[in-house]
């Protein structure tokens, strides 16, 4: 069981616009609270309709410490349960894709139809109910050829993400594309150090010398999407326009798609600027509509240019190891050794995610330094960052307010409870640990939050 008391005593030592404060890239605790209040309260990008493409099979991954299992079942409906076995809680189907019509626990063979129902259990006693003993089923949703998951109880708002992202990321003809290659990557740092570092370019210039070449990663605050005023600009407009390709911007608090041109006559996101496919994933024959990036909170991103699509998951492990996936999509009829190349396709991102492996693990060893203080980010080149790590601190603090009633997010003058009111909300809570008002007390302290009365300026 956590102890939301003293996790809130950590959030409440964070200062807006600056890096996070030590525990929560490097405390067991905070791990533990992430994949319950983070990876289990959001949408996850669990993978896309080409990867279980046939009536009957299955798609397994893991999001934090949670195995989910994605099925298609002979309609052609996809569902999303727990992989977690309701006999004794084996997971049922390995990480990856499979083509099936059951679903067989490996450990005393238990049987579920890609409903999720228990259809066979074997010796079972005769006061056992099978049908109160199905998967668990999670939230699904599908975009455009892109499969979402969601383990809360009630999911995130999802209708305006989908209206935004969907005509997108349509042109890009997910639903007809098959998955040419994928691969992982360990990185030796917390799972927040990772997607920092995926959003932003502040250390792309000399970081990535590969990826400059295409990327246009020199420019402040997304100005490389290309604004009006650029002599790029309109001509970059034409061309979508041309292919029917809208452009964005459009964000919410967990989501940003936008499609942007990459560097002057690099067409593609490879070593050499050109496509890496030559059947496009677009329709049409024009490869130089730049990359339309699409990226949510809290783990990935996607690029997805005329010729591919790449995909980037940042999935915790343990307090400083993060599991990197990346998955690159192609049209379906392109072939292997003819149209493209693995290696051709996949070198710029493996060799960037390698650079960024060792960024974010030299990143680790100084966050676990006695030294380590929080040091402020740029607010021109890291946006991006301080989006992620608001929404990230929101997020939490959202959990914390709802199961404890214990808010310390800063407030206007007039919004301050008393300490009696604060405590009125905690008490419940402090029944159970004699250190928690404690810890409250110092948490307020610590959030420079004031009781009302102790407040010079309170009408
Ligand atoms: S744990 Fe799955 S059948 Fe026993
Ligand atoms: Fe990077």
């Amino acid at each position: 069981m956590l102890d939301l008391s003293n996790i809130a005593a950590v959030f409440a030592q964070r200062k807006p616009g600056h890096a996070l404060p030590q525990a929560l890239y490097n405390s067991p605790d905070v791990l533990a609270f992430d994949l319950e209040a983070i990876f289990g309260q959001s949408w996850i990008l669990a993978g896309f309709t080409c990867e279980i493409p046939r009536p009957r099979g299955t798609l397994a991954l893991t999001v934090g410490a949670s195995p989910v299992v994605i099925t298609r079942d002979r309609d052609g409906e996809l569902k999303a349960f727990h992989n977690s076995c309701r006999h004794r809680g084996a997971q049922v189907c390995a990480d990856g894709a499979s083509a099936r019509a059951r679903l067989t626990c490996p450990y005393h063979q238990w049987v579920y139809g890609l409903d999720g129902k228990l259809v066979h259990a074997k010796n079972m006693q005769e006061s056992f109910d099978p049908s109160q003993h199905g998967l668990k089923p999670i939230h699904l949703e599908e975009v455009a050829g892109a499969i979402f998951v969601c383990m809360a109880d009630r999911a995130p708002a999802f209708d305006r993400f989908r209206a935004h992202l969907e005509p997108l990321l349509a042109p890009h003809r997910l639903n007809e594309a098959k998955l040419a290659h994928q691969n992982t990557l360990v990185e030796k740092g917390n799972w927040k150090l990772v997607m920092e570092n995926a959003r932003e370019c502040y250390h792309c210039a000399v970081g990535h010398p590969e990826l400059a070449l295409t990327f246009p990663v020199g420019e402040a605050r997304g100005d490389h999407f290309a604004k009006e005023g650029d002599p790029r600009h309109a001509a970059y407009e034409a061309r979508l326009a041309a292919c029917g390709l809208q452009k964005g911007p459009y964000d919410g608090p967990w989501w940003q798609v936008e499609r942007f041109p990459l560097r002057e006559g690099q067409v593609s996101l490879t070593m050499d600027g050109q496509p890496a496919v030559k059947k496009l994933m677009i329709a049409g024959e024009e490869p130089d509509v730049g990359s339309l990036r699409w990226a949510i909170e809290p783990h990935s991103f996607c690029h997805s240019t005329a010729d591919t699509t790449v995909y980037f998951s940042a999935m915790p492990t343990a307090r400083n190891e993060t599991l990197v996936t990346c998955k690159w999509l192609v049209h379906q009829d392109a072939v292997e050794g003819v149209d493209y190349d693995v290696e051709r396709l996949t070198d710029l991102w493996n060799i960037t995610n390698r650079q960024d492996r060792d960024l974010v693990e030299l990143n680790q060893r100084g966050v676990n330094s006695l030294g380590y203080e929080p040091g402020p980010y740029c607010e021109d080149s890291e946006s991006y960052v301080m989006r992620f790590t608001d929404w990230y601190c929101d997020k939490a603090q959202d959990f914390i307010a709802a199961r404890t009633g214990l808010d310390l997010r800063p407030r206007a003058i007039n919004e301050v409870p008393s300490l009696a009111e604060t405590f009125s909300n905690v008490i419940p809570f402090v029944s159970d640990s004699p250190t928690m008002a404690e810890t409250a007390v110092s948490a307020l302290a610590l959030a420079d939050v004031a009781p009302l009365e102790q407040r010079p300026d309170a009408l």
